[in-house]
Protein backbone atom coordinates (compact mmCIF):
# COMPACT_ATOMS: atom_id res chain seq x y z
CA UNK A 1 0.00 0.00 0.00
CA UNK A 2 0.96 3.85 -0.83
CA UNK A 3 0.82 7.22 -0.87
CA UNK A 4 2.73 9.21 -3.34
CA UNK A 5 6.18 8.74 -3.89
CA UNK A 6 8.18 10.71 -6.22
CA UNK A 7 10.08 8.80 -8.63
CA UNK A 8 13.72 10.41 -6.66
CA UNK A 9 15.35 11.78 -3.78
CA UNK A 10 17.62 13.38 -2.45
CA UNK A 11 20.15 11.22 -0.16
CA UNK A 12 23.67 12.35 1.95
CA UNK A 13 26.42 9.69 0.61
CA UNK A 14 29.69 8.79 1.63
CA UNK A 15 31.46 6.94 -1.44
CA UNK A 16 34.64 7.33 0.28
CA UNK A 17 35.60 7.67 3.72
CA UNK A 18 38.01 11.03 4.96
CA UNK A 19 36.22 12.47 1.83
CA UNK A 20 33.34 15.10 1.96
CA UNK A 21 29.78 13.38 2.12
CA UNK A 22 27.43 14.32 -1.61
CA UNK A 23 24.44 14.99 -2.15
CA UNK A 24 22.97 12.60 -4.83
CA UNK A 25 19.88 12.61 -6.91
CA UNK A 26 18.52 8.84 -7.06
CA UNK A 27 15.82 6.27 -7.80
CA UNK A 28 13.17 6.64 -4.94
CA UNK A 29 13.39 2.98 -3.62
CA UNK A 30 10.23 0.38 -3.91
CA UNK A 31 8.36 -1.18 -1.25
CA UNK A 32 8.68 -4.78 -1.26
CA UNK A 33 7.67 -7.45 1.25
CA UNK A 34 9.25 -7.17 4.55
CA UNK A 35 9.58 -3.54 4.13
CA UNK A 36 8.30 0.03 4.57
CA UNK A 37 9.26 3.21 3.15
CA UNK A 38 9.84 6.10 5.11
CA UNK A 39 9.69 9.45 4.72
CA UNK A 40 12.34 10.77 6.80
CA UNK A 41 11.08 13.49 9.50
CA UNK A 42 14.20 14.09 11.73
CA UNK A 43 17.35 12.10 11.50
CA UNK A 44 19.96 11.90 14.89
CA UNK A 45 23.41 12.70 14.68
CA UNK A 46 25.96 11.09 16.95
CA UNK A 47 28.72 13.15 18.49
CA UNK A 48 31.31 10.71 16.84
CA UNK A 49 29.12 10.78 13.27
CA UNK A 50 31.86 12.92 11.55
CA UNK A 51 35.10 10.52 13.46
CA UNK A 52 33.45 7.28 11.82
CA UNK A 53 32.48 9.00 8.14
CA UNK A 54 36.24 10.52 8.73
CA UNK A 55 38.21 7.52 9.07
CA UNK A 56 39.04 8.60 12.84
CA UNK A 57 37.12 5.95 14.25
CA UNK A 58 37.17 3.36 11.66
CA UNK A 59 33.81 1.50 11.55
CA UNK A 60 33.39 -0.71 8.68
CA UNK A 61 30.74 -0.29 6.07
CA UNK A 62 30.51 -0.96 2.77
CA UNK A 63 30.71 2.40 0.18
CA UNK A 64 29.20 4.12 -1.54
CA UNK A 65 26.61 4.57 2.20
CA UNK A 66 23.49 7.01 2.17
CA UNK A 67 24.33 7.86 5.95
CA UNK A 68 22.61 8.25 9.13
CA UNK A 69 21.40 7.18 12.42
CA UNK A 70 17.82 6.12 14.32
CA UNK A 71 15.35 8.71 12.98
CA UNK A 72 11.81 10.05 13.34
CA UNK A 73 9.77 9.21 10.00
CA UNK A 74 5.84 8.93 8.55
CA UNK A 75 5.41 5.44 6.35
CA UNK A 76 5.00 6.22 3.26
CA UNK A 77 4.04 2.74 1.75
CA UNK A 78 4.02 -0.42 3.00
CA UNK A 79 5.09 -4.05 1.72
CA UNK A 80 2.17 -6.19 1.24
CA UNK A 81 3.11 -8.17 4.61
CA UNK A 82 2.35 -5.36 6.37
CA UNK A 83 -0.45 -6.01 8.93
CA UNK A 84 -0.33 -3.27 11.21
CA UNK A 85 1.69 -0.12 9.50
CA UNK A 86 0.23 2.27 7.43
CA UNK A 87 0.89 4.63 5.09
CA UNK A 88 0.52 8.59 6.89
CA UNK A 89 1.66 6.82 10.62
CA UNK A 90 4.36 8.68 12.60
CA UNK A 91 7.15 5.78 13.19
CA UNK A 92 10.27 5.82 15.36
CA UNK A 93 13.00 4.43 12.55
CA UNK A 94 15.45 2.19 14.10
CA UNK A 95 19.26 1.89 13.10
CA UNK A 96 19.62 -1.60 14.97
CA UNK A 97 18.98 -3.92 11.66
CA UNK A 98 19.17 -7.44 12.49
CA UNK A 99 18.56 -11.31 10.50
CA UNK A 100 15.06 -12.17 10.71
CA UNK A 101 16.94 -15.38 10.58
CA UNK A 102 19.19 -14.95 12.64
CA UNK A 103 19.61 -11.84 15.30
CA UNK A 104 23.14 -12.15 15.96
CA UNK A 105 23.67 -11.04 12.17
CA UNK A 106 22.85 -7.35 13.31
CA UNK A 107 24.31 -3.99 12.71
CA UNK A 108 24.04 -0.88 12.54
CA UNK A 109 22.44 1.06 9.69
CA UNK A 110 24.31 3.92 8.28
CA UNK A 111 27.61 3.16 11.00
CA UNK A 112 28.88 -0.31 11.13
CA UNK A 113 28.29 -3.20 9.35
CA UNK A 114 28.23 -5.56 12.59
CA UNK A 115 30.92 -8.72 13.16
CA UNK A 116 29.15 -11.46 11.25
CA UNK A 117 29.30 -12.35 7.44
CA UNK A 118 25.36 -12.51 7.47
CA UNK A 119 25.50 -8.95 9.12
CA UNK A 120 27.70 -8.12 6.19
CA UNK A 121 25.62 -9.30 3.75
CA UNK A 122 22.67 -8.25 4.92
CA UNK A 123 24.15 -4.01 5.06
CA UNK A 124 26.03 -4.65 2.03
CA UNK A 125 22.74 -6.39 -0.20
CA UNK A 126 19.42 -5.41 1.38
CA UNK A 127 19.56 -2.45 3.72
CA UNK A 128 22.26 -0.24 2.79
CA UNK A 129 21.22 2.54 2.94
CA UNK A 130 20.89 5.40 6.10
CA UNK A 131 18.28 8.03 6.97
CA UNK A 132 20.15 10.91 6.03
CA UNK A 133 17.73 11.14 3.21
CA UNK A 134 14.35 12.36 1.95
CA UNK A 135 13.24 8.80 2.02
CA UNK A 136 14.61 5.42 3.65
CA UNK A 137 13.43 1.75 3.30
CA UNK A 138 13.12 0.21 6.42
CA UNK A 139 12.53 -3.17 7.15
CA UNK A 140 8.86 -3.34 8.73
CA UNK A 141 10.09 -4.65 12.35
CA UNK A 142 12.51 -1.77 12.75
CA UNK A 143 9.77 1.10 12.24
CA UNK A 144 8.03 1.71 16.22
CA UNK A 145 4.63 3.39 15.99
CA UNK A 146 4.69 6.16 17.89
CA UNK A 147 1.08 7.58 19.01
CA UNK A 148 1.42 11.36 17.64
CA UNK A 149 -1.88 12.23 19.74
CA UNK A 150 -0.88 11.14 23.00
CA UNK A 151 2.91 12.46 22.79
CA UNK A 152 2.57 15.69 19.83
CA UNK A 153 -0.86 17.00 20.94
CA UNK A 154 -1.65 15.58 25.01
CA UNK A 155 2.36 15.89 25.81
CA UNK A 156 3.24 18.30 23.30
CA UNK A 157 6.75 16.49 22.44
CA UNK A 158 7.50 18.07 18.71
CA UNK A 159 8.14 15.14 16.41
CA UNK A 160 11.80 16.20 16.45
CA UNK A 161 11.91 16.36 20.04
CA UNK A 162 11.20 12.47 19.99
CA UNK A 163 14.12 12.12 17.56
CA UNK A 164 15.84 12.39 21.07
CA UNK A 165 15.22 8.35 21.66
CA UNK A 166 18.32 7.69 19.55
CA UNK A 167 20.26 8.88 23.04
CA UNK A 168 17.36 7.89 25.63
CA UNK A 169 16.51 4.41 24.05
CA UNK A 170 20.59 2.81 24.26
CA UNK A 171 20.66 2.97 27.85
CA UNK A 172 17.64 1.60 28.17
CA UNK A 173 18.89 -1.27 26.80
CA UNK A 174 21.97 -1.66 29.01
CA UNK A 175 19.65 -1.08 31.91
CA UNK A 176 16.93 -3.45 30.94
CA UNK A 177 19.55 -5.81 30.03
CA UNK A 178 20.66 -6.06 34.34
CA UNK A 179 17.34 -5.52 35.54
CA UNK A 180 17.27 -2.07 37.13
CA UNK A 181 14.23 -2.51 39.76
CA UNK A 182 12.86 0.88 40.98
CA UNK A 183 14.40 1.91 44.53
CA UNK A 184 17.81 0.56 43.39
CA UNK A 185 20.42 2.87 43.07
CA UNK A 186 22.79 2.74 40.25
CA UNK A 187 26.15 4.58 38.90
CA UNK A 188 26.22 5.86 35.72
CA UNK A 189 29.72 6.47 34.31
CA UNK A 190 31.08 8.90 32.91
CA UNK A 191 28.02 10.66 33.31
CA UNK A 192 28.34 14.02 31.39
CA UNK A 193 28.67 12.73 27.61
CA UNK A 194 25.53 12.41 25.56
CA UNK A 195 24.53 8.55 26.33
CA UNK A 196 25.65 8.60 29.79
CA UNK A 197 23.35 11.86 30.87
CA UNK A 198 21.00 9.84 28.94
CA UNK A 199 21.34 6.86 31.10
CA UNK A 200 20.95 9.33 34.25
CA UNK A 201 17.68 10.31 32.72
CA UNK A 202 16.54 7.12 31.93
CA UNK A 203 17.44 5.52 35.28
CA UNK A 204 15.82 7.92 37.36
CA UNK A 205 12.88 7.50 34.86
CA UNK A 206 12.78 3.66 35.77
CA UNK A 207 12.83 4.77 39.69
CA UNK A 208 16.37 4.24 40.73
CA UNK A 209 18.85 6.50 42.36
CA UNK A 210 21.00 7.28 40.46
CA UNK A 211 24.66 8.60 41.19
CA UNK A 212 25.88 10.61 37.98
CA UNK A 213 30.15 10.32 38.13
CA UNK A 214 32.43 12.58 35.41
CA UNK A 215 35.33 14.58 35.47
CA UNK A 216 33.38 17.75 34.99
CA UNK A 217 31.70 19.12 38.13
CA UNK A 218 30.27 22.24 36.26
CA UNK A 219 28.44 19.37 33.95
CA UNK A 220 27.59 17.02 36.79
CA UNK A 221 25.84 20.05 38.63
CA UNK A 222 23.69 20.97 35.30
CA UNK A 223 23.32 17.14 34.82
CA UNK A 224 21.71 17.29 38.20
CA UNK A 225 19.94 20.47 38.12
CA UNK A 226 18.01 19.21 34.62
CA UNK A 227 16.74 16.28 35.30
CA UNK A 228 15.53 16.82 39.27
CA UNK A 229 13.88 20.71 36.86
CA UNK A 230 12.15 18.10 34.52
CA UNK A 231 11.31 15.29 37.33
CA UNK A 232 11.18 16.61 40.59
CA UNK A 233 10.17 13.58 42.02
CA UNK A 234 14.47 11.99 40.50
CA UNK A 235 16.85 11.25 43.15
CA UNK A 236 20.10 12.03 41.75
CA UNK A 237 23.74 12.34 43.13
CA UNK A 238 27.10 13.43 41.42
CA UNK A 239 31.02 12.04 42.55
CA UNK A 240 33.79 13.52 40.72
CA UNK A 241 36.25 11.16 39.08
CA UNK A 242 39.41 11.53 40.37
CA UNK A 243 41.70 8.96 39.45
CA UNK A 244 42.32 8.18 42.59
CA UNK A 245 40.06 4.23 42.43
CA UNK A 246 39.95 3.65 46.19
CA UNK A 247 38.82 7.59 47.36
CA UNK A 248 36.25 7.20 44.25
CA UNK A 249 34.52 4.10 45.42
CA UNK A 250 34.29 5.26 48.93
CA UNK A 251 33.14 8.74 47.78
CA UNK A 252 30.29 6.65 45.85
CA UNK A 253 29.74 3.99 48.93
CA UNK A 254 29.24 6.90 50.89
CA UNK A 255 25.58 6.95 49.34
CA UNK A 256 24.93 3.55 51.27
CA UNK A 257 24.27 0.58 49.19
CA UNK A 258 25.13 0.11 44.93
CA UNK A 259 23.70 -2.45 43.47
CA UNK A 260 24.30 -1.53 39.23
CA UNK A 261 26.52 0.29 37.47
CA UNK A 262 26.22 1.64 33.81
CA UNK A 263 29.41 1.89 31.91
CA UNK A 264 29.24 4.29 28.42
CA UNK A 265 32.63 5.52 27.89
CA UNK A 266 34.10 6.60 24.54
CA UNK A 267 37.06 5.24 23.53
CA UNK A 268 39.10 8.20 25.24
CA UNK A 269 38.19 6.61 28.33
CA UNK A 270 38.98 3.28 28.10
CA UNK A 271 41.67 3.13 30.43
CA UNK A 272 39.84 5.91 32.94
CA UNK A 273 39.58 4.49 36.93
CA UNK A 274 36.09 4.80 36.90
CA UNK A 275 34.55 1.70 35.96
CA UNK A 276 36.85 -0.02 38.49
CA UNK A 277 35.90 2.63 41.44
CA UNK A 278 32.41 1.93 40.79
CA UNK A 279 32.27 -1.84 40.64
CA UNK A 280 34.59 -1.60 43.44
CA UNK A 281 31.36 -0.16 45.12
CA UNK A 282 28.81 -2.68 44.39
CA UNK A 283 27.35 -4.86 46.90
CA UNK A 284 27.82 -8.33 47.28
CA UNK A 285 25.32 -9.80 43.93
CA UNK A 286 25.52 -6.33 42.10
CA UNK A 287 25.13 -5.80 38.04
CA UNK A 288 26.98 -4.07 35.82
CA UNK A 289 26.66 -3.28 32.28
CA UNK A 290 29.44 -2.31 30.14
CA UNK A 291 28.31 0.04 26.86
CA UNK A 292 31.64 1.65 26.41
CA UNK A 293 35.08 1.12 25.29
CA UNK A 294 36.99 -0.46 28.24
CA UNK A 295 41.26 -1.46 27.97
CA UNK A 296 41.70 -2.85 31.01
CA UNK A 297 41.75 -5.55 33.58
CA UNK A 298 38.17 -4.74 35.57
CA UNK A 299 37.74 -8.06 36.92
CA UNK A 300 39.52 -8.92 40.08
CA UNK A 301 38.66 -11.35 43.40
CA UNK A 302 36.41 -8.95 44.83
CA UNK A 303 34.51 -10.18 41.65
CA UNK A 304 34.08 -13.41 42.39
CA UNK A 305 34.18 -13.20 46.03
CA UNK A 306 31.23 -10.65 45.89
CA UNK A 307 29.52 -12.94 43.61
CA UNK A 308 29.22 -10.12 40.53
CA UNK A 309 27.49 -9.94 37.24
CA UNK A 310 29.35 -8.05 34.11
CA UNK A 311 27.10 -8.07 31.06
CA UNK A 312 28.32 -6.16 27.86
CA UNK A 313 25.54 -4.56 25.91
CA UNK A 314 25.41 -3.35 22.18
CA UNK A 315 22.55 -1.21 21.97
CA UNK A 316 19.02 -2.78 22.70
CA UNK A 317 16.34 -5.26 21.84
CA UNK A 318 13.02 -4.86 20.24
CA UNK A 319 11.48 -5.51 23.26
CA UNK A 320 12.98 -2.50 24.55
CA UNK A 321 12.03 0.12 22.79
CA UNK A 322 8.09 -0.90 22.76
CA UNK A 323 8.28 -0.61 26.56
CA UNK A 324 10.41 2.65 26.46
CA UNK A 325 7.67 4.09 24.27
CA UNK A 326 5.01 3.28 26.25
CA UNK A 327 6.94 4.88 29.32
CA UNK A 328 7.04 7.78 27.55
CA UNK A 329 3.72 7.58 26.24
CA UNK A 330 2.65 7.39 30.16
CA UNK A 331 4.62 10.58 30.71
CA UNK A 332 7.70 9.97 32.90
CA UNK A 333 9.85 11.89 31.21
CA UNK A 334 10.30 15.61 31.08
CA UNK A 335 8.52 18.08 28.28
CA UNK A 336 9.91 20.67 26.63
CA UNK A 337 13.73 22.20 27.20
CA UNK A 338 13.33 19.79 29.92
CA UNK A 339 13.27 17.12 28.27
CA UNK A 340 16.14 18.37 25.06
CA UNK A 341 17.37 21.20 22.74
CA UNK A 342 17.26 20.49 19.58
CA UNK A 343 19.66 22.29 16.89
CA UNK A 344 18.37 21.03 13.01
CA UNK A 345 20.46 20.93 9.81
CA UNK A 346 19.17 20.62 6.33
CA UNK A 347 21.35 17.51 4.30
CA UNK A 348 23.22 21.00 2.64
CA UNK A 349 25.00 21.60 5.88
CA UNK A 350 25.79 18.21 6.52
CA UNK A 351 29.60 19.39 7.92
CA UNK A 352 27.69 22.08 10.50
CA UNK A 353 25.91 19.43 11.51
CA UNK A 354 28.61 16.76 12.21
CA UNK A 355 30.54 19.78 13.86
CA UNK A 356 27.83 20.66 15.81
CA UNK A 357 27.29 17.69 17.48
CA UNK A 358 30.67 16.82 18.43
CA UNK A 359 30.66 19.92 20.30
CA UNK A 360 26.64 19.85 21.62
CA UNK A 361 26.78 16.76 23.68
CA UNK A 362 25.62 15.75 27.12
CA UNK A 363 22.33 15.44 28.47
CA UNK A 364 19.35 17.50 27.14
CA UNK A 365 21.21 17.96 23.54
CA UNK A 366 20.61 16.93 20.26
CA UNK A 367 21.65 17.46 16.92
CA UNK A 368 19.57 16.26 13.70
CA UNK A 369 19.59 16.49 10.01
CA UNK A 370 16.28 17.34 8.83
CA UNK A 371 15.71 16.26 4.72
CA UNK A 372 12.75 18.56 4.12
CA UNK A 373 11.92 22.05 4.43
CA UNK A 374 8.99 22.56 6.64
CA UNK A 375 7.16 24.31 3.77
CA UNK A 376 8.01 21.01 1.56
CA UNK A 377 6.59 18.94 4.12
CA UNK A 378 3.45 20.85 4.68
CA UNK A 379 3.06 20.47 0.77
CA UNK A 380 3.50 16.95 0.62
CA UNK A 381 1.34 16.02 3.17
CA UNK A 382 -1.18 18.24 1.73
CA UNK A 383 -1.04 15.91 -1.11
CA UNK A 384 -0.87 13.23 0.72
CA UNK A 385 -4.66 13.95 2.71
CA UNK A 386 -6.00 14.39 -0.78
CA UNK A 387 -5.10 11.73 -1.91
CA UNK A 388 -5.93 9.07 1.00
CA UNK A 389 -9.18 11.50 0.72
CA UNK A 390 -10.00 10.42 -2.68
CA UNK A 391 -8.82 6.83 -2.23
CA UNK A 392 -11.51 6.56 0.33
CA UNK A 393 -14.52 7.88 -1.75
CA UNK A 394 -13.34 5.52 -4.38
CA UNK A 395 -13.44 2.57 -2.13
CA UNK A 396 -16.84 3.52 -0.65
N1 LIG B 1 27.15 -0.16 23.63
C1 LIG B 1 26.40 0.57 22.85
O1 LIG B 1 25.34 0.14 22.38
C2 LIG B 1 26.78 1.99 22.54
C3 LIG B 1 25.90 2.75 21.77
C4 LIG B 1 26.25 4.07 21.49
C5 LIG B 1 27.45 4.58 21.94
N2 LIG B 1 28.29 3.79 22.67
C6 LIG B 1 29.56 4.31 23.15
O2 LIG B 1 29.30 5.43 24.00
C7 LIG B 1 30.39 6.30 23.85
C8 LIG B 1 30.04 7.68 24.36
O3 LIG B 1 29.34 8.39 23.37
P1 LIG B 1 28.77 9.87 23.65
O4 LIG B 1 28.10 10.33 22.44
O5 LIG B 1 28.04 9.87 24.94
O6 LIG B 1 30.13 10.67 23.83
P2 LIG B 1 30.34 12.14 24.41
O7 LIG B 1 29.07 12.88 24.45
O8 LIG B 1 31.49 12.70 23.69
O9 LIG B 1 30.77 11.86 25.93
C9 LIG B 1 31.98 11.30 26.26
C10 LIG B 1 31.99 11.04 27.76
O10 LIG B 1 33.20 10.37 28.10
C11 LIG B 1 33.91 11.14 29.07
N3 LIG B 1 35.34 11.00 28.89
C12 LIG B 1 36.07 11.28 27.80
N4 LIG B 1 37.37 11.00 28.03
C13 LIG B 1 37.45 10.54 29.29
C14 LIG B 1 38.51 10.10 30.12
N5 LIG B 1 39.77 10.04 29.66
N6 LIG B 1 38.23 9.72 31.38
C15 LIG B 1 36.96 9.75 31.86
N7 LIG B 1 35.91 10.16 31.13
C16 LIG B 1 36.15 10.56 29.86
C17 LIG B 1 33.46 12.57 28.86
O11 LIG B 1 33.72 13.28 30.04
P3 LIG B 1 34.04 14.87 30.04
O12 LIG B 1 32.69 15.52 30.03
O13 LIG B 1 34.77 15.04 31.32
O14 LIG B 1 34.87 15.15 28.83
C18 LIG B 1 31.98 12.33 28.59
O15 LIG B 1 31.30 12.07 29.79
C19 LIG B 1 30.71 6.25 22.38
O16 LIG B 1 32.02 6.60 22.13
C20 LIG B 1 30.36 4.84 21.98
O17 LIG B 1 31.49 4.06 21.78
C21 LIG B 1 27.98 2.50 22.98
Amino acid sequence: MSSVLPSQYRALVVETVGADLEIKTRTTPQHSPGSAIVRILEAGVLSYQREVYGGHRPYPFPKPLVGGFSAVGRVAAVGPDATALQPGQLVWVDCVVRGRDDQSASFLLGIHEGFTEGSRKLMRDVWRDGTYAEFAKMPLENCIPLDEVRLCKGLGYSIRDLTYLCYLLVPYGGLRDIKLEPGETIVVCPATGGFGGAGVQVAAAMGARVIAMGRNEKELARLKAHVTKGTPWASVETVKITGDEGADTAALQAFGTIDCVLDIGPPAAAKSTHLKSAIAALRRGGRCSVMGYVEQPIVDWKFMGNNLTLKGKLMYEREDMLLFVKMLEKGLFPKGKEFVDVRSFGLENWKEAFDAAAEYTGLGKLVVITPWSHRCLEAARFVEVIVEHSLSIVSV
